[in-house]
């Protein structure tokens, strides 16, 4: 029948583009973020300690620097190695939304779609916990999350600390994987 098949084709779909991510029936929770963000004492260097999978981010080493442009947004270069030996290295820009400075928006290229950056809470000077939600079609979520630290190893308590909290916004951590930040070359 057509509409089995189109809905076959559909679930289809669904699963080769959420292959990699994480998926979840439902549209975006709305977790609260970092009050009073600074974005002035956030720019930097920030190493990526453990994150919920992304297709997009397949090496280790991952890390990302932040930067203020004179234009008021905010320059983003994320470097990671990959598995041939070479460093990648891709450049952006964040934009802060008006009235909440803890939730930006990220975009790469300009083909493809800005994705939300929200800082749910960070200290400034060790770690950040970081999430980005999209709602599809009103159905279903794809989520990511990042807890990012300004050294290459964070403590223990603190990467729980940020998962319980996480956890408490109804945020599954179960998926949430550690980057090697140990076997970096000395240039990144
Ligand atoms: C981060 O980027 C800025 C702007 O491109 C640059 O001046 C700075 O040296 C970089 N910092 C690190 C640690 O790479
Ligand atoms: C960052 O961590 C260090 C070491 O645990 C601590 O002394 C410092 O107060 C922390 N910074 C902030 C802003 O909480």
């Amino acid at each position: 029948m057509p509409g089995t098949l189109a809905l076959v084709s559909v679930l289809f779909s669904l699963l080769y583009i959420t292959e990699g991510q994480t998926f979840n029936w439902g549209r975006c929770p709305d977790p609260p973020v970092q009050e009073n963000f600074d974005v002035t004492k956030y720019v930097g260097k920030w190493y990526e300690i453990e994150k919920l999978p992304a297709s997009f981010e397949k090496g280790i080493c991952i890390q990302a620097n932040y930067s203020l442009k004179e234009n008021g947004k905010i320059k983003v270069i994320n470097q990671e190695l990959r598995s041939d030996g070479t460093i990648n290295r891709i450049e952006g820009e964040a934009v802060q939304r008006d009235g909440e400075p803890a939730k930006l928006t990220v975009s790469f290229y300009w083909a493809m779609p800005s994705s939300p950056y929200w800082v749910l809470a960070t200290d400034y000077e060790n770690y950040s916990m970081v999430y980005s939600c999209t709602t599809f079609i009103w159905l279903f979520h794809i989520e990511y999350a990042w807890i990012l630290s300004r050294t290459p190893q964070l403590q223990s308590e603190t990467v729980e600390r940020l998962k319980n909290l996480l956890r408490s916004y109804k945020i599954d951590t179960e998926k949430i994987r550690p980057t090697d930040q140990m076997n970096c070359p000395p240039e990144m």
